[in-house]
C-alpha cells in the first residue's frame, strides 16, 4: 500500500512539474534567436531581447540594452538572453562591453566564468562604432 501511495505521490509531483513547464513558471530553456538585422538576440515572439552594437571593426560587441516584459520578469529570461549573446561572442572571438547594467551588475556577478570575454579597459581607448 505504501509503495503504491508513493508512486501516486511522485506521479502527482511529476505532473505538477510538467504543468509548470507548460506555463513557463519552471526553469526550462527558452528558445533564443539571433536577429542580425536588428542587432539583437531575442525570444521567438520578439518581446524580450538583448541589443548590441558592434565596435572596433566588428571585433567588440557592446551589449547596450536588455529588455524583458514585466509579464515574464524574474524567470531568468534576461540571463538566457545574455548566455546567447556571450556564446555567440565566444564562437566568433569577440570581446564584450557590458554597458547594460543587467549584464554588468547581475549577469556577470552570477556567472563569473563569462568575465573572460569582457573587453579590457586598456583596449577600449580607441573604440569606434562600426554600425
Ligand atoms: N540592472 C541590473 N540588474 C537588474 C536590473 C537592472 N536594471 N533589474 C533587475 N535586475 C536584477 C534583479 O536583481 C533580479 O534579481 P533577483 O533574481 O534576485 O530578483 C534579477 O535581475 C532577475 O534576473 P532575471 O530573471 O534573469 O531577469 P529578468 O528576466 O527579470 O529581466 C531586466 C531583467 C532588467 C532585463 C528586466 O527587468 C527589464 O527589462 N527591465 C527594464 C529595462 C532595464 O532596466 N534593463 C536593464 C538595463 S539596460
Amino acid at each position: 500500500i505504501n509503495s503504491r501511495f508513493e508512486m501516486k505521490e511522485s506521479g502527482l509531483r511529476l505532473r505538477e512539474i510538467t504543468d509548470k513547464m507548460a506555463t513557463g513558471t519552471a526553469t526550462e530553456k527558452p528558445k533564443i534567436v539571433w536577429n542580425e538585422g536588428r542587432h539583437r538576440f531575442e525570444t521567438d515572439d520578439h518581446e524580450a531581447f538583448i541589443e548590441y552594437k558592434m565596435k572596433n571593426d566588428g571585433k567588440v560587441m557592446d551589449l547596450v540594452r536588455t529588455f524583458v516584459p514585466p509579464s515574464k520578469a524574474g524567470l531568468g529570461l534576461a540571463s538566457h538572453l545574455c548566455v546567447a549573446a556571450f556564446e555567440h561572442a565566444s564562437e566568433h572571438s569577440f570581446s564584450i562591453i557590458p554597458t547594460c547594467s543587467y549584464v554588468s551588475e547581475t549577469f556577470l556577478h552570477r556567472n563569473p566564468t563569462w568575465q573572460r570575454l569582457v573587453h579590457s579597459e586598456d583596449d577600449s581607448k580607441n573604440l569606434k562604432s562600426s554600425i
